[in-house]
């Protein structure tokens, strides 16, 4: 959600049509958060190559930049961080604006609380609606000073002065950013911080650290780190995003003839969700070119029109697939018969409430789909053109987007402004594929 009153952007995307070609989506979100951040806690000079563009990793970006690191880029994705070291942040001018980005928020609330420098973070509308208590409950425990609003929302107030202890935590909720949020206040803590999850979310945070040289030790579900050590700057390369890439995997899979290949798409097992889903609902996918760069696994990505059928999703793959409900939602009302979604009550917590939002724009365009408490059920049917809200999330906006490959008529999508935050060039990039879209 912007906070300017300028008019906002609205997506025009004309019915039918199919995706043919290669592309390169770009950069991973989660990762280009990550290389910002840690390669301004470590000695010397990170180059980073891939790094998203967009208007959530820049939020890190300039952030650390207030902080007094010299940052040069991006250009063409490519970064250079000139590391200060762990106790070499300066007290910014400011209160730090994070924009839409949770991400930025909640991991740099951990990574702040260990500063000897007193820090206040903001963002826009959305954000600032956002749960912040799953982070400021635990941080309290680790000793930090960290307050939010009545309703444990930000700003957030981060005071300095007192020594983290390291905890042992078990999360609430499937949480990659409140578990990296805890191991980057770890890693300013006196003695060992762990942290057990409820089911294996993004490892990003791990595989990274452990780039930079930190030793990250994990058994079972319980990750742990010691605090106090350091960070030597490396490179890093940004792969693809395959949040961004799931847009089109959908888009080829429901468009009759299409046959797309995207390429170096980040494919970790803690992210493949999308994947997997598309699949057991008869996706054609066919993964190639595999390697590990950097400790992230990339890979080729085919995929071909197919007809899907409904399926029940499996709980355990929704924190693998957290991000993509939204598109897969359009996939499911392009299948036969019946999709039932359940165990995702995250969702309705994320940029906007995925669940409702979603609902309704699918039931502007025809589609039986039912929200429940903690899901949806939709049926799979024709769909109609029509105009559906994004309710300013980035993720709405390019699934219906997404979903005019299907329909019957025009979608109109309002509220695009925040595409920008997760996939500059989406329009583009889009067309270039075969959408017929215009943004206006
Ligand atoms: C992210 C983790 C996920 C995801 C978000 C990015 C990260 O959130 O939805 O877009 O980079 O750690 P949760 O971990 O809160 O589910």
């Amino acid at each position: 959600m912007s906070n300017s009153s300028a008019p906002t952007v609205t997506f025009r995307a004309n019915a039918g049509g199919c995706l043919s070609g290669s592309a390169r989506v770009p950069g991973d979100k989660s990762i280009s958060h990550r290389s910002i951040m840690l390669g301004s806690l470590a000695e010397g000079i990170t180059e980073v190559t891939g790094f998203l563009e967009g208007d959530d990793s820049l939020a890190t970006l300039k952030a650390f930049q207030a902080m007094g690191v010299k940052i040069e880029g991006p250009i063409n994705g490519k970064v250079t961080v000139h590391g200060v070291g762990m106790n070499g942040l300066q007290k910014p001018e400011d209160d730090l604006y994070l924009g839409n980005s949770g991400t930025s928020m909640r991991l740099m609330s951990g990574l702040l609380a260990g500063q000897a420098f007193n820090t206040v973070l903001t963002g826009d509308r959305s954000l600032s609606s956002r749960p912040m208590r799953r982070v400021i409950d635990p941080l309290l425990q680790m000793g930090a000073t960290i307050t939010a609003t009545q309703n444990g929302t930000s700003p957030i107030n981060i005071s300095s002065g007192k020594a983290l202890n390291g905890i042992d935590y078990t999360l609430p909720v499937a949480s990659a950013q409140i578990k990296s949020c805890l191991l980057l206040a770890g890693l300013y803590a006196d003695g060992k911080t762990c942290v057990t999850e409820p089911a294996p979310t993004r490892d990003h945070t791990e595989r990274m650290l452990q780039g930079f040289g930190y030793s990250v030790n994990r058994n079972g579900s319980t990750v742990c780190l010691r605090g106090k050590g350091k960070l030597q700057g490396t490179s890093i390369d940004v792969p693809a995003d395959i949040s961004s890439a799931a847009f089109f995997m959908v888009g080829a899979s429901i468009a009759e003839g299409s046959d797309i290949t995207l390429e170096h798409v980040g494919v970790n097992p803690t992210r493949t969700g999308v994947i997997d889903i598309l699949r057991l609902m008869g996706a054609s996918i066919e993964i190639s070119n595999e390697k590990v760069v950097g400790g992230e696994p990339v890979a080729d990505i085919r995929i071909q029109s197919s007809r899907l059928k409904g399926i029940t999703i499996p709980e355990t793959l929704v924190p693998l697939a957290i991000d993509e409900f939204p598109v897969l939602f359009v996939a499911a009302s392009c299948a036969e018969g019946e999709t039932v979604l359940t165990g995702a009550k995250e969702l309705r917590v994320k940029e906007s409430d995925r669940i409702q939002v979603m609902a309704d724009g699918l039931k502007i365009m025809g589609i039986d789909a039912k929200p429940t408490e903690d899901g949806i059920i939709i049926k799979g049917g024709t769909l109609d053109g029509g105009t559906v809200l994004s309710h300013d999330d980035h993720r709405i906006s390019m699934s219906f987007a997404i979903a005019a490959l299907r329909s019957q008529g025009e979608v109109v999508i309002e509220d695009c402004d925040n595409v920008n935050t997760s996939f500059p060039g989406f329009i583009e990039l889009a067309s270039r594929l075969g959408l017929s879209i215009t943004s206006e």
